[in-house]
């Protein structure tokens, strides 16, 4: 924790995710079962994160627009409800960019270039070229999206902490420059006692999202690039199909070769997915060679079917009527822009750049 004085304390949650188009079920147990969870106690903010995509995504455009929506079908289909969580579009919030830029101005170069994900990404997607002001400039764009809510809460996978930790030292930076008195109003008198200053952001804290191992088909971690995933919205002769293909122990190679759960991707799911008693089982039989994996992936996909049997369901509304799911990305980008503007008025005041006419100080200074 910083040595700083107490900062305020909300109960405002924002977390984002890139428009990918179809999630998998390791989104869902990674990030959207715990935002659901959230939003029973939390003022909640959930975006798409379309103007991140453009950081390495900007050469071609044309899934924008699907692979939104087919993202938001799936967090309402997990039961983020649009009546307690505000969910929107970040393009629709045209704020984020004046924030973005007046953090811009004030942010080192040497904060970006350490940001481990710059240089590795750099690396990773060497077909993309991410020599560009906006690709390095994007933990300022992540940055304003969380201050722009004046966020105490961030729900992040352990990839995205760093990225809050420079918001943290971009607010506090913002802090030391500007604050309001009192009445939030522009502070004249920078020798204000630190005690009296009214600070504009918060320093947000990561809320690190448990990550359960969740490999693919190929036993890599499940991921869209990889092609390995199981998707939330995969019919179930699909997934059932997905399944009997999943690598298991290696060392297994007959039926009557015993087996180590603890070796095998399939067993993950197991514990994801199964009751402790059905776990014990596998494990039994796995290591006695009592089942076969034919059996065992039969059980994961049973359970898997099960509790994504009612979500599927919930999807399907919305795919039969995806003005539903616009319409509902449109409120909230209504709402979130009210939310936006009461930052940015103090923001602008906090610069001593607010709207409102004032004569012109003689001698001051
Ligand atoms: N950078 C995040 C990702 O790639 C998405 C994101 C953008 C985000 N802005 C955010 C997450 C603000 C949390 C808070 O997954
Ligand atoms: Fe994996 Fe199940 Fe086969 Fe054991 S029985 S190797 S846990 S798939």
């Amino acid at each position: 924790m910083p040595a700083e004085a107490p900062q305020p304390v909300n109960r405002r949650v924002l977390s984002g995710m890139r428009p990918t188009g179809k999630l998998h079920i390791g989104h869902y147990v990674g990030a959207l079962q715990n935002w659901v969870r959230l939003q029973e106690n939390y003022d909640c903010f959930f975006f798409v994160a379309d103007w991140h995509a453009l950081t390495t995504d900007y050469a071609d455009t044309s899934r924008v627009k699907d692979n939104i929506l087919e993202m938001t079908f799936d967090w309402l289909a997990a039961g983020l409800d649009p009546e307690r969580a505000t969910i929107f579009i970040q393009s629709h919030v045209p704020q984020h960019a004046e924030l973005h830029l007046l953090l811009s101005m004030m942010t080192p170069l040497g904060w970006l270039e350490r940001v481990p994900t710059y240089k590795e990404q750099k690396e990773n997607l060497k077909e993309k070229d991410l020599n560009t002001y906006g690709f390095l400039g994007y933990p300022v764009l992540m940055t304003s999206d969380i201050l722009m809510y004046q966020a105490s809460f961030v729900p992040v996978g352990e990839d995205q902490v760093p990225h809050v930790e420079i918001t943290r030292e971009i607010a506090r930076r913002f802090n030391q420059f500007y604050w309001l008195d009192g009445e939030r109003r522009y502070s004249h008198d920078r020798a204000l006692d630190e005690k009296k200053r009214v600070q504009v952001f918060p320093e947000p804290q990561p809320l690190l999202t448990p990550a359960a191992k969740l490999p693919g088909t190929d036993g890599r971690k499940m991921s869209k690039s990889y092609g390995n995933g199981l998707l939330m919205s995969d019919p179930e002769p699909v997934l059932r199909q997905k399944l009997k293909t999943m690598v298991t122990d290696p060392a297994r190679v007959r039926r009557t070769d015993a087996g180590d759960p603890a070796k095998c991707p399939v067993f993950d799911l197991h514990k994801i997915f199964s009751s402790q008693e059905k776990q014990a089982e596998v494990r039994e039989g796995c290591t006695t060679a009592g089942i076969g994996c034919i059996q065992c992936k039969t059980w994961a996909a049973d359970n898997l079917v099960t509790l994504l049997a009612p979500i599927q369901e919930r999807r399907r509304e919305y795919e039969e009527n995806p003005k539903r799911a616009w319409d509902i990305l449109e409120a909230g980008s209504v709402r979130a822009r009210k939310a936006a503007d009461e930052t940015l008025v103090e923001v602008r005041e906090s610069m001593h750049m607010g709207l409102g006419y004032e004569a012109p100080s003689k001698g001051a200074e």
